[in-house]
């Protein structure tokens, strides 16, 4: 069954918890909706683990919507939420409303998510009224990373703890059917997941929130040895794809790779016909 925005609402309500992971690709979002993972988000973090840059401000609206959509076509039950990207949103409320409609009317997208509390309060309830569910995202938001110096947990002192208080609290205010809670202390997380009536989706904050969510590739063991003290490593799936490539790669060189049974014969036209697929 298709996850809206209204089974976030009864899984908070009625305590269940709820798993979201990161999606970029087609054939990647089939896996995670097979595998009944509640929400996809097409997280900015494309720039870190698919585009390969340093952080996440060089990606653009045209980014998110080309992958966006391809994750949306390899969906059939999980949410799929999509990031709004550095400058998307920030600059005036018309502009995030511009961009957001245009990220759901091309990919068809469920959702859209933007980083900060106060500062993007307005845009978010604009993007509301519009018709188009958000998702907020506070405590480290990446975005920011140039004015934290670096990847950093946030809310630490007592002073900055409750500013991401208010934050999440005018998040929810706003309108955002839920919010991430990226990289605070546990505590902190609690206490908000208590106050929201909101679900709220932990990533670096602590078991207590009402769901979590993961980029896939550090859950996979795809992107090297980046190892946040977050993120569970739930396979290797980078040792078993580079020993298929070393093998393929040895094939290939020796000859082995395609025998007469992985090659087209001109006479077998029952083989030949028997392919889904053909590029
Ligand atoms: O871009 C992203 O992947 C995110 C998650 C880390 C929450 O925003």
């Amino acid at each position: 069954m298709k996850n809206t925005v209204a089974t976030f609402a009864e899984m908070k309500r009625s305590g269940q918890k709820i798993s979201m992971l990161t999606c970029y690709d087609y054939s990647t979002a089939r896996l995670i909706d097979e595998a009944g993972v509640n929400a996809i988000l097409v997280g900015d973090s494309l720039g870190n683990v698919v585009l390969g840059y340093p952080d996440t401000l060089a990606v653009t609206v045209d980014d998110m919507i080309h992958h966006g959509a391809a994750v949306v076509r390899g969906t059939k039950n999980a949410l799929v939420v999509i990031d709004m990207p550095f400058m998307s949103y920030q600059i005036n409320a018309e502009e995030a409303l511009r961009n957001a409609g245009r990220i759901i009317q091309t990919t068809h997208a469920n959702a859209v998510k933007l980083e900060g509390g106060l500062a993007v309060a307005e845009a978010i309830r604009k993007i509301v009224s519009a018709g188009i569910p958000v998702m907020g995202h506070v405590g480290m938001t990446p975005q920011s990373v140039m004015q934290y110096g670096g990847f950093k947990v946030q809310g630490k002192t007592a002073e900055a703890a409750q500013k991401i208080i208010e934050d999440a609290l005018a998040v929810e205010a706003a309108g955002a059917f839920a919010v991430v809670l990226e990289c605070v202390p546990a505590d902190l997380a609690r206490e908000i997941t208590a106050r929201l009536t909101i679900p709220t989706i932990g990533i670096g904050a602590g078991v207590s929130c009402d769901g979590q969510v993961l980029v896939y590739q550090d859950m996979v063991g795809l992107y090297g040895d980046y190892a946040p003290k977050f993120v569970r490593r739930f396979a290797d799936a980078g040792s078993v794809m580079r020993q298929a490539f070393a093998e393929y790669d040895a094939a290939v060189k020796a000859g082995t790779f395609p025998n007469d049974a992985e090659s087209f014969g001109v006479a077998n036209t029952k083989q030949n016909s028997e392919l889904k697929r053909l590029y």
